[in-house]
């Protein structure tokens, strides 16, 4: 009997354990997904701001914007890349003197090099944000992005269609429906990924969840319909 109540015991305890080490690893394995699509996503943005450069090449004040958002972007990846291969092993090392040449190519200004160097960092990093595809497309779902996007975002991010760009601005807040339709979802979902940040009380992390950006990238692509009481918001 008192044997019985050992193993007994010895069993919960076991199976405690086990839990914990199932919830530890589940964080452990999440914090690893959220370095590596960091990771990844900056560089599709990166991609992506480049191309802008040569879209936006008769306005200086954004292309001057997109330098900046560019150069900015390129300091961390060599910390961003340590901290993801730290987490997880098995990602490969970056091309030889990759993030070097991209900077110094940043730095120059020669964005063809630029591209090259991101492309080849692209094929070692991709982004494969599981957590955030497929698009969840139902009306529930699109009922809360709105309201999300309208609480949220749509004091800064003007809503309608026909609304202005603004250009005379370095670093214009986007209409994001808009941006939908001139990025590919994956574009789309890295933006999300690392355009929208935090406060201090998040140590500037972004503080929507995967759920969250998956309704909203399904809003964007979906645009709003027209009996949508939505603001303006421009
Ligand atoms: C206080 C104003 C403000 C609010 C509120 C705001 N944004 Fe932004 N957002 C900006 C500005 C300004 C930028 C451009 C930053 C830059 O270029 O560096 C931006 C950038 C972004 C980008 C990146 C766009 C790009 O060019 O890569 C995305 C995506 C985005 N915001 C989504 C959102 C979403 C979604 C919300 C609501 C949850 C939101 N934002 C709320 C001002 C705001």
């Amino acid at each position: 009997m008192i044997f019985y109540r050992i193993v007994c015991r010895n069993l919960v305890a076991w199976v405690g354990l086990l839990l914990t080490w199932v919830t530890f690893s589940a964080s452990v394995s999440n914090a690893t997904s959220v370095a590596e699509n960091r990771l990844a996503a900056e560089i599709v943005v990166m991609k992506g701001d480049l191309r802008r450069m040569g879209e936006f090449s008769s306005l200086p004040l954004i292309q001057k914007g997109l330098k900046d958002r560019l150069l900015g972007a390129s300091a961390p990846l060599s910390l961003l890349i340590r901290t993801a291969r730290e987490n997880n092993s098995a990602l490969p090392l970056p091309p030889e003197n990759s993030v070097g040449a991209l900077q110094r190519a940043l730095v120059d200004k020669n964005f063809s090099e630029a591209a090259f160097w991101v492309d080849e960092l692209l094929s070692v990093f991709p982004f494969e944000p599981k957590n955030i595809f497929p698009i969840n497309k139902t009306k529930g779902s699109r009922i809360k992005a709105e309201a999300l996007h309208e609480k949220f975002c749509s004091g800064c991010h003007a809503n309608n269609a026909d609304s202005h760009r603004e250009i005379n601005i370095e670093r214009p807040a986007w209409n994001l429906f808009q941006m939908a339709k001139e990025v590919g979802k994956n574009e789309l979902a890295a933006r999300l990924f690392i355009g929208v940040k935090g406060d201090s009380l998040t140590a500037m992390d972004n503080p929507l969840s995967y759920t969250e950006m998956s309704r909203l990238i399904g809003l964007y692509r979906q645009g709003l319909n027209t009996k949508s009481n939505l603001s303006d918001g421009s």
